[in-house]
């Protein structure tokens, strides 16, 4: 699925409209943010944690790697991988201790094998000064949130 994003708010409101589709318990799934240096990673996973219902800061993860958050009954993990060289890495960020929650992972690409457990691929791309978003489901409960959505009457 493909969508034009022309300005920021977009990416914010693609986000949103991907709370919509995805289940009440999201523990265990993993959606990947693609996209080159300033595509709007951050800024689709912000908005997505505020639409969960954060409020308050949502401080990068590069550092950290990993920023958890606890929103009702669901754990959110804001992961960034950009500083992370190999997938051995992953095993000292305790990438298995964050299945109970979603986990949303910038520069997946970091961590190859990433893309065999993950459940959605949003791939944001520069498009002059606007961005293009592709929507790719991954594993079959992946692949049904994006038919469901492609399916869907914009709101
Ligand atoms: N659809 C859009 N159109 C134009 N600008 C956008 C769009 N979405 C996000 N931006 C802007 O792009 C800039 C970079 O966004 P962001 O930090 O989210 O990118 P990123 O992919 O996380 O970057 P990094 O690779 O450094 O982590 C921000 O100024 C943001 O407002
Ligand atoms: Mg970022």
């Amino acid at each position: 699925m493909k969508r034009h994003l022309p300005d920021p708010e977009a990416t914010d409101a693609l986000a949103a409209e991907l709370l919509r589709f995805l289940p009440a318990d999201t523990a265990g799934w993993t959606l990947l943010l693609e996209g080159e240096l300033g595509a709007g990673k951050s800024t689709f996973a912000r908005a997505l944690i505020a639409s969960l219902g954060h409020d308050g800061p949502i401080p990068s993860p590069t550092y950290t790697l990993v920023e958890p958050y606890r929103l009702d009954d669901r754990s959110i993990y804001h992961v960034d991988l950009y500083r992370v060289s190999s997938e051995d890495e992953l095993r000292f960020l305790g990438w298995h201790e964050l299945e109970d929650g979603l986990r949303l992972v910038e520069w997946p690409d970091r961590a190859p094998g990433l893309s065999d457990a993950a459940d959605l691929r949003i791939h944001l791309e520069y498009a002059g000064l606007a961005r293009d978003a592709e929507i790719t489901g991954l594993s079959p409960r992946g692949d049904a949130l994006v038919k469901q959505w492609a399916a869907s009457k914009p709101t």
